[in-house]
């Protein structure tokens, strides 16, 4: 039985379309591997240790192989029980949409929370850097409401699937599936249609999850 993780890092509730996407996807998961467990985080309403202070003083001391001190250590605590929720999955869904051309602050903080040296990925002289988590797949719904075709003027301009994919396999996934909603401010019509095309390509795509 495989333990899947689904992030959605929207507040919009039913009326967000990476959730919409990121749904019909874990439905039809659900419905391939009725024995799997599904634990769903929504961002905007869970919350994560302040990432700051103590906790910060706490990364530098395990980069410079320093023992905590009692107030490092119980930060700590925290950041590390944020860890082993993620890491203790077997395979992840995403829910993201564009802020800004990156990714909504929220999801920023958990990937300042979880990507620690020993637990996410590890550097040495002789290998440099590693990702540890490794071994298990990632779909991740983006949403946004412009649109960043590859090859068009405005690709540079996403910085969303960049840095998240950056993300995801600087800690160890290379097995990165994904559904792209674009022009949801672009009139209803354009926007269903965008949506409808994305939630049938995340219903195939979670056939051979
Ligand atoms: C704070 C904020 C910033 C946004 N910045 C961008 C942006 O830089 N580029 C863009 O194409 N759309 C931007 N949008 C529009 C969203 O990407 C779009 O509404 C998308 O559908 C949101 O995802 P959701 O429906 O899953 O919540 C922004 C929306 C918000 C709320």
């Amino acid at each position: 039985m495989s333990k899947l993780l689904y992030i959605q890092a929207s507040p919009r509730g039913n009326r967000s379309y990476s959730i919409a996407v990121a749904d019909a996807f874990v439905e039809a998961y659900r419905t391939a591997h009725p024995d799997d467990s599904v634990t769903t985080v929504n961002l905007f309403t869970t919350e994560l240790p302040p990432f700051d202070g103590f906790a910060l003083n706490a990364k530098y001391a395990i980069l410079q192989g320093q023992d905590h001190t009692g107030e490092e250590a119980a930060a700590w605590k925290a950041v590390e029980s944020v860890i082993e929720m993620f890491t203790s999955a077997d395979k992840f869904v995403f829910a993201v949409p564009m802020w800004n051309f990156g990714i909504p602050y929220r999801l920023k903080h958990f990937i300042d929370v979880i990507v620690q040296p020993g637990y996410t990925f590890s550097f040495s002289p002789e290998e440099g850097y590693k990702g540890l988590v490794t071994g298990k797949p990632a779909f991740v719904a983006y949403s946004r409401g412009g649109a960043y075709p590859p090859g068009s003027d405005t690709e540079a301009f996403d910085l969303q699937t960049k840095y998240f994919e950056l993300f995801l396999g600087f800690i160890g996934f290379t097995d990165v599936r994904r559904a792209v909603v674009e022009g949801t401010l672009s009139g209803p019509e354009a926007a269903e249609m965008a949506r409808a095309a994305a939630v049938e390509e995340a219903k195939k795509s979670a056939q051979s999850f």
